[in-house]
This record gives C-alpha cells, structure tokens and sequence, in this order.
C-alpha cells in the first residue's frame, strides 16, 4: 500500500544570526524547497541517515508511550534533491527540513494530523530532540521553521512565535558560490569569544541592536518605512559580523557576499549572508519585485553570480503533499505496451488512470479543433511519448514529447541517464522577462529628428511603463509588469521603443501585444514620428533557460569505444559546430528535437520557440551552436546549454488542449521557468546523444532498427509482423518502403 507523503520546508535566516546564540530573538522564514518523506523505490534515494534513524526512533518511542495512536511503518526515505545547487547542497536547512519530514510522516502514518498545532507542537519537539542528538551546535531555529512554517520569531529555549510576513516585502536569494561551514565558524567565533569577551559583547550586542531594529520595520505595513528600517539593521548587523570576522578569523564576509551586499546597498536595497556567512546563500529585501530581478541582472553581469530563482517564503510548514516526488528511473518502461505505461506514469505521478483518455486518438474532437483555427477539415495526430531518467536541480521528471522522429525519445532518455550518472542537470532562469516592440518612423514633412524623439521618449520613461502596466493590472497584481524601456535608433528615420515586460507564468505574447498597443498612439504624440508594428519580440534573450550537467566518462563508454574517447569525441564535435555555422545548424536541430517535442507536447507556441532559439543562436553575428561540451581537467564531460524559454503554463493552448493539460500534469511543471529549464536539459540531452553516436559509431547504425520499424507500420505490418518485418529489412540492409512491401507480403505468404 502506498502510504501519504509529508514535507517540510527549508528555511532562511531574516536576520539574528549568531545573536541568537547570545539569547537574541531571530526571525526564520520557512522558503519553498521542501524535503519530502514517502515511500519511494528510487534506486538513487539515499540510505538512511543518522539523522532520520534518530527521528524515527523519536517517533517511535513517543508512539508507543501514546494511546490511540498506531505503531509507525517502517522508516521511509526522504527526498532533499530540491536543496541541490549543482554538486553541494543550499544553506537553506535540509538536513532540519529532512528531519522534520520525517517525524510529520510518521505521526500521520499513525493517525496524527501533520498540520493540527498540537501535532506539530509534538513534532517540533520529537525533531529538536532528533536533530539535537545528532547535529548539536546549532540554535534549532531551523527545525522550528521546518515544522511550524510561516516566518517566526525564535529566541532560545522559548516557544517559538509566529509573525505574519509583511504584504508589501519581497525577499530574494542569491548564490555566493561556495558552500559555507556553520559549524566550523560557530565554533570559531565562540573560541574567539572566549579569548576576548568585551570584543565578542561588543559585537553581539551590534547584532542584537540589528535584529529588533530589523523587527520594527518587518512588523509595520508602511513600505517606506519599512524597507529604511531594514537597510540600517541590515548595515548594522553587516559590520557586526565584520567585526565578528576581525575577531575570529573565520571568513564570515567573502568577497563574493560582499559584491552582494555593495551592490544591493547602491541600489538601494539591503542585502545580507543568511545563516553563518562564508559564502552560500544572500538573502536581499526589496519593495518590489522588480528591484530584485534588476539586482539579479545586475549581479550577474558585472559579477557572474545568480539568483536562485524566486523562492516563496513563509510558505506552510508540516504539510501531507498531494503528490509525492517521483522516479523518473524506469527500467523497463519502453518494454510495456501504451497501456501498460499508462498505468506506470498513472502510479508515479498518482493522476488518476481514466483521465489518461484524453491522450487517446481523437481526443481533440472536430468541434474544438474547429474553434482553434479556420477552415478546419480534420486533425493531425502525432505519438505523445514520456521520457524517462530526467533528473533536474535533483528533482525527477517524465517528461512528455510529441514527435514523429523515431529514437528521439529513446535517444533523449538514455543521455539523461548518462547525464543521472554525474548528479543531473543544473538548472537556473532568467526571470520571465518579453520584450514588446512599437516601431516608429521619421514623418515624411515636418523636422523632427530622431535625437528628439529620443530624448522626448526617455523623459516620458515612467508615464510609459505605467501605462504599460495599466493595460495589465491583474499581471502587476501577481506581481509582473514593464520593467524598463529602451529606445534603439535602427536608421536615421526608424526608431524601435523595446519595452520590457516581467510575463510570469504566461508565455506572454498577448499581453506584450495590447502593452505594444496601447503604447504607439501615446509614443507617435509625443515624438510626431508614425507608429508602426506593435508586437512582441520572439527574440526572448531576457528569458532564458540555463542548464548545465557534468557527465563521468565511464557513462559515456560502449558500442566499442571507451568512455574517455566518446567524451573527447563530443568535445570535438562541440567545437566543430562552433567553428562552422553549417554544422551548428544540424547541431542545434538535433537540440531543437528535444526542445520542440516538449513544446509541442505541452501545448506551446514551438515556433515562437525555434524562432527565438536561431535568432538568439545567431545573436553575436555569427551562427553558433545553442549547446556546448568541454573537458574537464578531470576528463568528465561538461555541457551547458541557454535557451530562450517563452513558454508559460498559463493561458494559450496549454488550457484547451486536453491532451496538452494532461501532459503538463504529468509534467508536474509549477512554472514557466520550470518548463524552459525542461525544454533546455531536453534539448542538451538529445544533443548529447545526437553528439555520442556521431562522435562513436556514427549515426546510422543505431537508427536503422528505429527507421526500418516505421518503414514496416507504413507497409502495412501490425501486430507481431512488425518485428519479424523490422529484422528482414535491417537483414536486408535496405530500408525502403517498396522493399518492405515485398518482404511483408513473403512473411504473410509463409505464415498462411
Ligand atoms: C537528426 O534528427 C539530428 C542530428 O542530425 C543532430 C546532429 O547532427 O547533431 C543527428
């Protein structure tokens, strides 16, 4: 029997960090990675921990001193993959998180409600006592916030205190890129202490006077306010560590944090390390959304260093999750006939097996595909298949693509697996970020020149965004909206206004479309230049998908060669295409296998995709592969991939398609950013495998079976004829339709 999973979220420190150690109150958010606990056959699973044997024996021993109350199972596994930033895992509290997942499932298995205060009142107890015995050291605050959720209040060896997390904040996270030591700086700072209490005190008593002046502006509801009292206690509590980092040597304050923290403080923002400093994780605090992207932008040009995507905070705490992560590790899975796949991806992901019947022939019946387009005379059904293996930021997929191309699919699946082999793919995104367009031309007649328009656009900058974003007052509300307006002068009598719009989880070009709209009237007034196309750009060079993976070369290895002259040969290949537009072109049509089979499996515009794919492979003047493969110096295989990803999982056809909702619930995509960082590690996955067989055996070979198998279904063979068919032609060595035909016919004429 398949028992409820039940997850906890990670957590980030707001501020009090090391104060709290010195009895200060600390405010801990509960942020939207959570560790999930449940039943799981997933082979790459990890063991039991110390950790999750201590929860459960703490469970069980609460269990059996209780009444009413059933004996727990035993020990489930724990998920933690949506922790993973490449090979190291984000300071955001796992390990409290997986404790606390554990714990919540084993008291609901025994009848107790995982999100009813007093359960979780025990649950916090049973996981501190857990986590204390095996981790020791720390405050506990982050087991607090993994249970109870939300944003608390957390002073040491008292009851923990819920706050409400204000309206009018948004909070970023930003990757300082290396892992950081808490314990290992605690202990540091705590031997320093001792060495010069008055030094350490001075310090401490910085970091506390930084978090209550932190909790006055977190608690009122005026933004300005609020966000001027956050930048100094944010400016405080940085030179207190500062100076805790003078007195104990332990580099609190790296580099990287501190480009952060500069950066964010020019703009007006605050910025600080969450958690014990050292690099890992910065946490930043803005009024709006768009500031933070802008950081992000910012950050990343002038310093390489990412946001890690939008993640919610004061998300729930304990929670029994509706569905549980799955393994897309399938052995066997291309063995079952449709039905028997059907029950498969029905099992994983727990959708319910009759609505599997929207992906039957003629799901989309005449009536709605007459509603879709004009003239309508039928429909055009392709095979919708599920790959498997694909693991990415260490959570599992089956990913849906329709195509006709034999092996893509097979061919997908398996460099995923290679690609499994080396932790999976790593994944990140630009926000969703579009581009709509007004051109404008120079009027035949009267003098205006084009400095002029200019200047008169840029000093109307901020009455434009805003009537962009009146257009859209349900988009700003969720939080998107113009974001920023540039003028480019393409000839002395054509101007282009870009105005750049944050789309969310829509794909965008209907909204992008009206902004453009709206905006040429108003534009053409104040420049007396002529509007003329209002559209939106498919170049979606702000919007891009980035996915990287490192592949061991021992993954690589077969069909004769070994692994390290398979990964050496891709390496070539990789820079072949680099050299030669007439190669990147069948290069990136290999990725666009992938990427366009999961778009249009998915209901999404693929050409909008293939067009902002070349244009963006096209970017720098010359025709450059979308994928690359390096060495390195430990021979593993690196790839990279970047990916314009207009691709949203609201709107369009993705809600009236059936076939397409089906296929976005399999999925289990819960963002545009989600799906492109899917369609950009499909993509590298089909060139990966399109790179290993050319750069090995060759191409042909492998496709033989795959093409002589839709050669033998187009003469005609069905049932078991299909593979006697299939092995005369490869036999044959003759893969032709009228070669198929004879051999059928000879098959048929033995058989009768
Ligand atoms: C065929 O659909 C795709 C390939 O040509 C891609 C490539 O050459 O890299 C095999």
């Amino acid at each position: 029997m398949t028992r409820s999973a039940v997850s906890a979220p990670g957590k980030a420190f707001l501020i009090g960090e090391y104060a709290v150690l010195a009895g200060a109150t600390a405010l801990v958010t509960a942020v939207g990675r959570r560790a999930v606990a449940a039943d799981c056959d997933d082979p790459d699973r990890p063991p039991a921990s110390p950790l999750t044997e201590a929860a459960y024996a703490h469970v069980r021993s609460f269990l059996s001193e209780s009444t009413g109350t059933k004996a727990p199972g035993p020990l489930t596994s724990v998920d933690t993959g949506s922790f993973a930033a490449g090979a190291r895992k984000l300071g955001l509290g796992s390990s409290a998180a997986a404790v606390a997942a554990i714990v919540g499932f084993h008291l609901a298995e025994a009848g107790l409600d995982p999100e009813d205060p007093e359960v979780r009142a025990i649950a916090l107890r049973l996981a501190q006592a857990a986590h204390a015995q095996v981790q020791g050291g720390g405050s506990g605050a982050d087991v607090a916030c993994a249970v109870l959720g939300g944003t608390i209040a957390f002073t040491r060896g008292e009851v923990p205190t819920p706050i409400a997390h204000p309206a009018w904040l948004h909070v970023g996270f930003f990757d300082a890129g290396a892992p950081a030591d808490t314990a290992s700086f605690v202990q540091q700072v705590r031997v320093a202490g001792e060495r010069d209490p008055a030094a350490y005190a001075d310090a401490t008593a910085q970091l506390r006077r930084a978090a209550e002046l932190f909790r006055g502006g977190y608690l009122g509801d005026d933004p300005d306010i609020g966000l001027t009292a956050l930048r100094d206690a944010v400016a405080l509590h940085n030179d207190g560590l500062r100076a805790l980092q003078r007195l104990s040597g332990a580099p609190i304050v790296t580099p990287n944090i501190a480009a952060i923290v500069d950066q964010a403080a020019r703009m007006g923002l605050a910025a600080k390390p969450s958690g014990a400093g050292g690099g890992d994780l910065v946490v930043a605090f803005a009024a709006r959304q768009a500031d933070l992207d802008l950081l992000a932008e910012r950050l990343q040009r002038e310093h390489g260093l990412h946001a890690i995507g939008r993640l919610p905070v004061a998300v729930p705490g304990l929670r029994r999750d509706e569905r549980p992560p799955l393994s897309s590790r399938m052995s066997g899975f291309f063995r079952l006939g449709v039905d028997g796949r059907r029950d498969a991806v029905a099992a994983a992901t727990r959708i319910a097996r009759d609505r599997f019947a929207a992906l039957d022939p003629g799901s989309l019946d005449l009536g709605s595909a007459d509603n879709l387009i004009e003239n309508v005379i039928g429909t055009l059904e392709l095979p919708l298949a599920v790959a498997t293996n694909f693991r990415i930021n260490g959570r599992d997929f089956l990913v849906p693509m329709a195509v006709e191309e034999a092996s893509v699919v097979a061919a997908a699946s398996n460099a995923a697996k290679m690609i499994r082999a080396g932790g999976g793919f790593f994944a990140r995104s630009d926000p969703p970020w579009m581009i709509a367009q007004v051109q404008l031309t120079a009027p035949k007649s009267a003098d205006a020149p084009a400095d002029g328009a200019v200047a008169a656009i840029h000093a109307a900058r901020a009455d434009l965004l805003a009537l962009a974003d009146s257009a859209h007052p349900r988009l700003v509300a969720r939080g998107g909206g113009a974001r920023d307006l540039l003028v480019r002068v393409l000839a002395p009598d054509m101007l282009v206004v870009d105005v750049v719009v944050d789309c969310q989880d829509a794909m965008g070009a209907n909204l992008l479309n009206t902004i453009a709209e709206i905006l040429a009237p108003v534009l053409s007034d104040m420049t007396r230049w002529t509007a003329g196309l209002r559209i939106l750009s498919n170049l979606a060079d702000r919007r891009r998908a980035h996915v990287t993976c490192r592949v061991p070369p021992g993954a690589l290895a077969g069909r004769g060669f070994s692994g390290a002259a398979a990964a050496a040969g891709i390496a070539s290949a990789s820079r072949f295409a680099e050299l030669d537009p007439y190669r990147a072109a069948t290069h990136n049509k290999g990725v666009m296998n992938g990427v366009d089979a999961v778009a249009l499996a998915t209901g999404n515009d693929w050409r909008a995709i293939e067009a902002g794919a070349h244009a963006y492979a096209g970017l720098t003047g010359a025709y450059r592969p979308l994928a690359t493969w390096r060495l390195d110096p430990e021979g593993w295989l690196c790839g990279a991939i970047s990916l314009p990803a207009a691709v949203g999982v609201v709107g369009g056809a993705t809600k009236v398609h059936p076939s397409a909702r089906l296929a976005l619930e399999i999925l289990g995509a819960t963002s545009g950013a989600e799906l492109g960082q899917v369609m950009a590690a499909v993509g590298l996955a089909s060139n990966l495998a399109a790179l290993r067989a050319l750069a090995t055996e060759g191409i042909q070979r492998g496709h033989m079976s795959l093409h002589a198998r839709a050669v033998a279904l187009g003469a005609g063979a069905a049932g078991p004829e299909v593979d006697l068919l299939v092995h005369r032609l490869v036999e044959a060595a003759e893969i032709k339709h009228d070669r198929a035909v004879v051999l059928l016919r000879e098959l048929r004429s033995e058989s009768r």
